[in-house]
């Protein structure tokens, strides 16, 4: 049976050895399966595994909504396709999180349409600041949410690393493409922007309280 076909026959994904639902069906660059590993629907420790999809769902769509917010400023500049890759990625993490909601049936955070609003704030306004300031609230942004999955791996690490292997593999993967916008964001002058620690300061206090809302909302 085709990926395709068995994506079709199996709409709701259960977790179980032997479920061989490609990861693939999920995000196209992950090329790992939820088969290999002792994680079922059952045996999970659902408090932890929901609070991760929960916040990383709503920490992706807010992700999404900054760099809307600078494409909106700043799209049609030279940054605009580094910016737009970019973007293009956190539409795939986002995608991958709105799959696994699905599959372990957790409800996406209340405050969605609040960090609908202030994700695109954060993204114009600093945007507007320049392409520096934009860059700045990508590093800023990307390094809390760096610092957040390493927290999440090594929650899971704790709990069993066997068992969470595959969700472990995304969070790494994820964790790897927000040090590279880190680092494409230190490359294009972050540090130049108006006054960038305070910026940088005041916009991770702000990724700090997004996370510890969305983990209990
Ligand atoms: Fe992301
Ligand atoms: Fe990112």
């Amino acid at each position: 049976m085709s990926c395709a076909r068995a994506a079709v026959a199996r709409p709701l994904w259960r977790l179980r050895t032997g479920a061989r639902r490609p990861l693939s069906a999920y995000g196209r660059k992950i090329g790992v399966r939820f088969c290999s590993s002792r994680m079922t629907l059952d045996n999970i420790n659902w408090a932890v595994v929901d609070r991760i999809i929960r916040v990383d769902h709503a920490g992706e769509y807010g992700a999404n909504r900054i760099y809307a917010g600078q494409m909106a400023v700043l799209g049609r500049t030279s940054v605009g396709p580094v910016i737009q890759k970019m973007w293009d990625q956190e539409k795939d993490h986002l995608k991958k999180f709105n799959e696994l909601m699905v599959a372990f049936r957790v409800r996406p955070t209340i405050l969605m349409p609040f960090w609908n609003v202030v994700g695109f704030a954060l993204g114009a306004g600093t945007a507007l600041l320049g392409k520096e300031g934009a860059m700045a609230c990508t590093v800023a942004v990307e390094e809390s949410i760096a610092h957040h999955y390493n927290n999440q791996i090594r929650t899971l690490m704790e709990e069993d690393p066997e068992k969470y292997e595959e969700l472990l593999q995304i969070i790494k993967k994820f964790r790897d493409e927000e040090l590279e916008h880190h680092d494409i964001g230190l490359d294009h002058d972050a540090e130049l922007a108006p006054a960038y620690a305070l910026l940088k300061s005041i916009i991770q206090v702000g990724c700090s309280a997004a996370i510890y809302l969305s983990e209990r909302f």
